[in-house]
């Protein structure tokens, strides 16, 4: 069993490519940082190939799926990922363009390809990495709530055309909340309240991923927040989003949303 993991260089990427090689699965591990990939090959054995890209361009993305032509992946595990911190109005461009390259369309890419090759075989498991942010707009991260919005209908979608097909290919979408990782200094904020660490989110989500489950939400608090969250006025939900986006602000995310 071989296992396409992006963003495997760090977080929620790297628990859940040790875990998979734990588990006996080979790996096509992928990021920028080449030395970090390097180092996890070494640490994870033979079974484990690693593709330098940078998935917020498009010819990468592209230039990854042909890596991993005829190699039998089983699985694919869009993960990679970053948020933005700040009021639309004043974070910047091509950071965010850069944001929705990676979070949407890299995601979204590799997704067309992989399901096209694992419904030919009529098997193979799909692990989107969205957030619970994907449940609801976010005002001071609305970029990053509306391009994980996306990963998470995207995911829905596709689980409902695999159930009407009775496919064997499986789609899964992780949504968590709060996950001890670089997240939150490259989004420019500190967390409001305690995070659970990757190694716990990596396995809640393998073990959705490999029981056919749509929804992987790890953390009883977020499971019910994003349940409240259907229930909720959109309206009262964003402002109620502002005040916790706003507790969220580090002085970091205070500069990042001034640069222009
Ligand atoms: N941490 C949280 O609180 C949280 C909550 C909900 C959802 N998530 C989601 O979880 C996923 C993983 O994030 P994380 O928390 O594990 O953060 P992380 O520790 O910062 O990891 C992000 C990963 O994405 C890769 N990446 C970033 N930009 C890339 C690019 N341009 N091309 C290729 N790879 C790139 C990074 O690798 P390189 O730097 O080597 O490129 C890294 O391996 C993301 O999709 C994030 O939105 C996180």
């Amino acid at each position: 069993m071989k296992a396409l993991v992006t963003g495997a260089t760090s977080g929620i990427g790297q628990s859940i490519a040790r875990k998979l090689a734990k588990r006996g699965w080979d790996l096509i591990l992928t990021g920028r940082n080449e030395e970090m990939l390097k180092e996890m090959q070494k640490t994870l054995g033979k079974g484990t190939e690693i593709i330098t890209a940078d998935l917020a361009k498009r010819e990468e993305v592209f230039r990854v799926y042909e890596f991993c032509k005829g190699k039998d992946v089983d699985m694919l595990v869009n993960n990679a990922g970053y948020g933005l911190f700040g009021k639309f109005d004043d974070t910047d461009m091509t950071d965010e363009l850069n944001m929705i390259d990676l979070n949407v369309t890299a995601l979204h890419i590799l997704t067309k390809l992989f399901l096209r090759d694992f419904k030919k075989k009529d098997y193979g498991t799909i692990l989107n990495v969205a957030s619970a942010a994907g449940f609801m707009a976010g005002p001071l991260m609305a970029t990053y709530y509306a391009t994980k919005n996306y990963v998470l209908k995207l995911s829905i979608a596709i689980y409902e055309e695999l159930r009407r097909d009775k496919s064997n290919v499986t789609i899964t979408v992780l949504c968590p909340g709060p996950v001890a990782t670089n997240f939150n200094n490259r989004a420019g904020v500190s967390f409001s309240v305690k995070p659970i660490n990757a190694d716990y989110a990596a396995e809640y989500a393998l073990h959705k991923a490999f029981t056919g489950k749509l929804f992987a939400i790890p953390g009883l608090t977020v499971r019910l927040g994003t349940v409240a969250a259907r229930f909720v006025p959109t309206k009262i939900l964003s402002a109620i989003v502002y005040n916790i986006q706003q507790a969220k602000k580090s002085s970091d995310g205070k500069e990042r949303a001034l640069k222009k």
